[in-house]
């Protein structure tokens, strides 16, 4: 019998680390330093919690030159380019893992248009972004990006689980 209830038991841990590591629940934000320097920072987390995002990880780094030239690398040879990393580089930004089902899709949403005279009202952007560069939040444009952008700030131990925080 307790042999049984430990392999139910094991089973349920495997389905929950699959789970964990499924797409589609995690984002990677970043308030930008233009709206840490704003003090927005109170009113974009409340933003992100009123919509069902859950924080599973958040710190305040300054990133160098070069870890804003590696973050942004895709976007290289862009005109924009040189302009972002040094922006984003600036000054101390906040780094979060979101969890949310949807939760790419959701967010960008919530963020609005990269362009905040384009975002729509309520967005985040049209909110607290003054320029293209200086757009507030950055959001992961897919899973796959939502996974390399969380491993770029935190390690796994550092970001608590759906099972942690009461999501399954
Ligand atoms: P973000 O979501 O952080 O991803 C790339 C960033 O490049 C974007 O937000 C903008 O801040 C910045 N950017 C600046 N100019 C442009 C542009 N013309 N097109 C797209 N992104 C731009």
């Amino acid at each position: 019998m307790s042999y049984l209830f430990i392999n139910l038991k094991l089973c349920i841990q495997i389905l929950n680390l699959i789970n964990n590591n499924m797409s589609g629940n995690k984002t990677l934000s970043i308030i930008k330093p233009g709206a840490v320097r704003n003090k927005h920072i109170g009113h974009i987390l409340s933003k992100i919690e009123e919509n069902g995002y859950t924080i599973a990880a958040i710190k305040t780094i300054q990133l160098r030159l070069e870890d804003a030239a590696e973050f942004y690398s895709v976007h290289q040879g862009k005109p924009f380019y040189q302009e972002l990393i040094e922006f984003m580089s600036s000054g101390p930004i906040i780094a979060m893992v979101l969890l949310k089902d949807n939760a790419v899709e959701d967010f960008r949403k919530l963020i609005g248009a990269t362009d905040p005279e384009k975002a729509a009202e309520g967005t985040i952007r049209r909110m607290f972004a003054t320029s293209k560069t200086a757009n507030a939040i950055h959001g992961s444009d897919s899973d796959e990006n939502a996974e390399r952008e969380s491993s770029f700030f935190f390690s796994r131990q550092e970001w608590l689980r759906r099972t942690q925080v009461g999501l399954d």
